[in-house]
């Protein structure tokens, strides 16, 4: 076997995650950082309302820890969430040190906003709703520079290697869809979210899941897949359009007073929760949803809102496309498939079940967001994960020279390569009718059948079509086994907390889901 070349660190997926521990990775030696696609493309880039951090005068890390707790509903690893938020104002004073510019406010210094489930005001933001764009930009410039870092852009990872129960290495396949092999003492997947196998998402095109499919298949442990959560608030655009992302409204500009209501103009969320238009996402997408099913047509009213423009720049001109103003008409608004709470299972520091491979940011599960994610609590927990993760890779031993099996060349044609477009809608609209933000056991059935009778069409190999099922098929019989309704996860047959189901969903591929 062909070894292309050994590296110290591999980092997979250039979002703020793999950015920011290939920065601390090269510290301690030579990474390879690959992206599948541009080194830009990533949802980082497309995060509008913030980083949450409890900076402010009135605020305080304990009540940020308890809201991150509630909105987790019983699935959050307290250790995980208070050290990680303790961490969040450090993070913010390293991120500054770095040169990326938060927004400032005249009066008090850093700008801070409100957000959903927030109890108080303390998210930073960039550019009014650039945010990801701001500290992704930053990092990156750093990282093109850095002489220890080499970036392989459209480069995806076909497979992990594995060695005597350890990661060691990744199965390649470059520009010039020419597999190649690298190995490395540790293998870090920080490949972002799953949201493209929903019809309806605000994920970039590159978030199709890959990187939890590539964690099963070399035997790590994953988690909670059926929490993905529903943003409230995507614009509605012409449902014939073919854009594979839906432009996202920041919950932000909820956090500025804006208003949801009905095609009336009447607010309708007092009905759901004291909170209003500010509680937590799961709530407030169903609240849409069943309102939608009412027959009404679901608007953000954010008229109110001075200076939109200025402060939302990015969004104003998301509505100037379709024609919306937002100082004068209402925006139209739908939710969307958003982010991945679950995920390939870690530690504190990212390891995962399986030596030498870590998982950092949206792919991994490490406890801080539980049921349900409190909003502009990812950013900070991809950076913050991102120097853990490092500070117990540096420790690793060096791989052994000897190596007990020689790894054999995994099978690849082109067709393995390419995602099949009829497949990928049927997919996508199966998952969004069947396995979306309202749940029930005869529909993810159906959605198992008909995902496992399309898996017959492709072999055991690895491959981008099988791979979508693959995902597909997790998150659907976690949803089936969950036979409760918690956090982000809602089944109409059992809407109710059920306290048997106070644990987490766990599926390995020598271990599947039954319900
Ligand atoms: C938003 O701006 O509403 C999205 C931020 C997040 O998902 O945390």
């Amino acid at each position: 076997m062909e070894l292309n070349q050994e590296v110290d660190f591999i980092v997979v997926g250039s979002g703020v995650a793999g950015l920011l521990c290939s920065l601390f990775a090269a510290d301690y030696g030579r990474v390879a950082l690959f992206s599948k696609s541009e080194v830009q493309a990533s949802n980082s880039m497309l995060a509008q309302g913030g980083i949450a951090a409890a900076i402010g005068t009135n605020d305080d890390p304990l009540m940020h820890e308890e809201d991150t707790l509630r909105t987790g509903q019983g699935l959050c690893d307290r250790e995980v969430v208070r050290s990680l938020i303790r961490e969040g104002p450090q993070m913010i004073q390293f991120l500054q040190q770095l040169g990326v510019s938060f927004d400032q406010n005249a009066e008090s210094g850093l700008a801070l906003g409100m957000e959903g489930a927030h109890q108080r005001a303390r998210i930073l933001h960039i550019g009014g709703d650039q945010t990801g764009k701001g500290i992704t930009e930053v990092l990156l410039e750093q990282v093109l520079s850095h002489s220890q870092i080499t970036v392989y852009a459209k480069t995806s990872v076909h497979e992990l290697a594995v060695e005597d129960g350890q990661c060691v290495g990744v199965w390649v396949v470059d520009e010039q869809n020419e597999l190649l092999y690298y190995r490395a003492k540790a293998v870090v997947l920080a490949t972002g979210g799953l949201g493209q196998i929903y019809q309806y998402t605000t994920n970039h095109p590159i978030a199709t899941g890959d990187g939890y499919v590539l964690a099963y298949h070399a035997g790590a442990t994953l988690r909670d897949m059926e929490f993905v959560q529903f943003h409230p608030t995507g614009l509605r655009v012409d449902s014939d359009s073919s854009s594979l992302t839906v432009p996202l409204i920041s919950e932000a500009v909820r956090g500025e007073g804006a208003t949801l209501v009905n095609e009336h103009k009447t607010p309708f969320m007092h009905r759901y929760h004291e909170w209003k238009d500010l509680a937590s996402r799961d709530i407030v997408s169903r609240a849409i949803f069943t309102e939608m099913e009412n027959g009404h047509e679901i608007f953000l009213d954010a008229r109110k809102i001075k200076n939109f423009s200025s402060r939302f720049p990015s969004i104003s001109k998301q509505c100037e496309k379709i024609g919306i103003s937002p100082a004068q008409d209402l925006i139209p608004i739908v939710p969307v498939a958003h982010y991945s709470m679950g995920g390939i299972a870690t530690d504190a520091y990212g390891q995962t079940s399986l030596q030498r491979l870590f998982a950092i940011g949206e792919v991994a599960s490490s406890g801080f967001h539980g049921a349900n994610r409190l909003a502009s609590n990812s950013l900070l927990e991809g950076l913050v994960m991102a120097r853990r993760a490092v500070e117990r890779m540096a420790k690793l031993p060096p791989l052994s020279s000897e190596r007990s099996i020689e790894l054999s060349r995994p099978s690849l044609c082109a067709s393995d390569l390419e995602i099949n477009p009829e497949l990928f809608k049927l997919i996508r609209q199966l998952m969004w009718k069947n396995v979306g933000i309202v749940r029930e056991a005869s529909r993810l059935y159906e959605a198992i059948q008909i995902l496992q009778q399309q898996m017959k069409k492709f072999g055991d190999s690895l491959n981008v079509n099988r791979s979508l099922l693959e995902i597909a098929l997790l998150v659907t019989r976690a949803a089936l086994w969950r036979q409760e309704s918690r956090g982000a996860h809602f089944r109409s047959d059992f809407p109710n907390v059920s306290s048997e189901f106070q644990r987490h969903s766990v599926q390995t591929s020598e271990h599947r889901l039954s319900s």
